[in-house]
C-alpha cells in the first residue's frame, strides 16, 4: 500500500489571523501542497474560529483537485456545516477551547452515543468518517461499533517521548493498534507531532494508509517553501515503506 500525505493547514492560517489579514491565504497554500504532491488537504475548523474560517473551508471544497478532510467536534453545529460543504472525510476530534492543540484522543467509549448519531448523519450523506483516538483496542473496538470508516491513531505520545525506552514502548502500542484496527475492517490514519526526524518507524508500519502532518511541514516550509517540504515529505514517508 502507498502511504499517503494528507497536509494539515491550519498553521497557514494561524499566520493569517495573528494580525487579522488576508494573507497567508491557507487556500493558496493548498495549491502548492497539492503541486508538491499532497494526497489531500486537512482542515480543523474550530468552534472558536482561531485559525480556519469557514470561507476556507467552502473555497477549498472548490477548488482542490485532491481530497477534503475536514477536522471538526462532534458537535451540532459543525456536522450542520460539514453536511453542507461536503469534505470527501471528516475527523472527530476532541477540542478544549484553552488547549494549544489537540491534546488527545476522542474518548469515543464515555460518548458513544453522541458519536453514533454523528457518524451516521455524516455517512448517510457519503462522507467518510474517521475518529481521532489514542492507540488503544478499547477505544478502536467502541469506534468500529460506532460504524466509523477509519480511525486516525494520535501519534503525539510517541512523538514527545522523553527518551528510547518510551518512544520504544509508544512505538509499539501504534503498531498493535494498527494491526488491530486494520484487521477489524477499519482504514488506518496517524498523525499529530509528526515530522522530518521522527516519521519512520510510525510510516514503515504497513497497516497505516494516510498520514496527516502540518506543523512540522509549514514550519519547514519558511526555509525550502511549501511545495518542496511536501515533497520531501513525500519522499520519507515513500522510503520509509521501502518504495523508493
Ligand atoms: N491529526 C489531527 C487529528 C490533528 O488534530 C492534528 C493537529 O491539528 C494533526 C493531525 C496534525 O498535527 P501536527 O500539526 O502536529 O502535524
Amino acid at each position: 500500500m502507498r502511504p499517503r500525505l494528507g497536509v494539515n493547514i491550519d498553521h497557514i492560517a494561524t499566520l493569517r489571523q495573528v494580525r487579522m489579514e488576508i494573507y497567508p491565504d491557507p487556500v493558496h497554500a493548498a495549491v502548492l501542497c497539492e503541486l508538491g504532491g499532497a494526497d489531500g488537504i486537512t482542515v480543523h475548523l474550530r468552534e472558536d474560529r482561531r485559525h480556519i474560517q469557514d470561507r476556507d473551508v467552502k473555497i477549498l471544497r472548490q477548488i482542490l483537485k485532491t481530497r477534503l478532510n475536514l477536522e471538526m467536534a462532534a458537535v451540532k453545529e459543525m456536522v450542520e456545516i460539514a453536511l453542507d460543504i461536503r469534505p470527501d472525510s471528516v475527523c472527530l476530534v476532541p477540542e478544549k477551547r484553552a488547549e494549544l492543540t489537540t491534546e488527545g484522543g476522542l474518548n469515543v467509549i464515555e460518548s458513544q452515543d453522541i458519536i453514533k448519531n454523528v457518524v451516521r448523519s455524516l455517512r448517510n450523506a457519503g462522507i467518510e468518517v474517521s475518529i481521532f483516538i489514542d492507540p488503544d483496542v478499547d477505544q478502536i473496538s467502541m469506534a468500529k461499533r460506532c460504524d466509523a470508516d477509519a480511525v486516525e491513531l494520535h501519534t503525539g505520545k510517541y512523538c514527545s517521548a522523553p527518551d528510547k525506552k518510551h518512544s520504544d514502548f509508544e512505538l509499539s502500542r501504534l503498531i498493535d493498534a494498527a494491526k488491530a484496527a486494520y484487521k477489524m475492517g477499519l482504514k488506518v490514519n496517524a498523525g499529530h507531532g509528526l515530522n522530518y526526524r521522527n516519521i519512520f518507524d510510525v510510516a514503515a508500519i504497513p497497516e497505516i494508509e494516510e498520514f496527516n502532518i502540518g506543523h512540522s511541514i509549514v514550519a519547514r516550509a519558511v526555509y525550502v517553501g511549501l511545495e518542496k517540504a511536501v515533497r520531501e515529505m513525500v519522499e520519507l514517508l515513500r522510503y520509509s515503506r521501502g518504495k523508493i
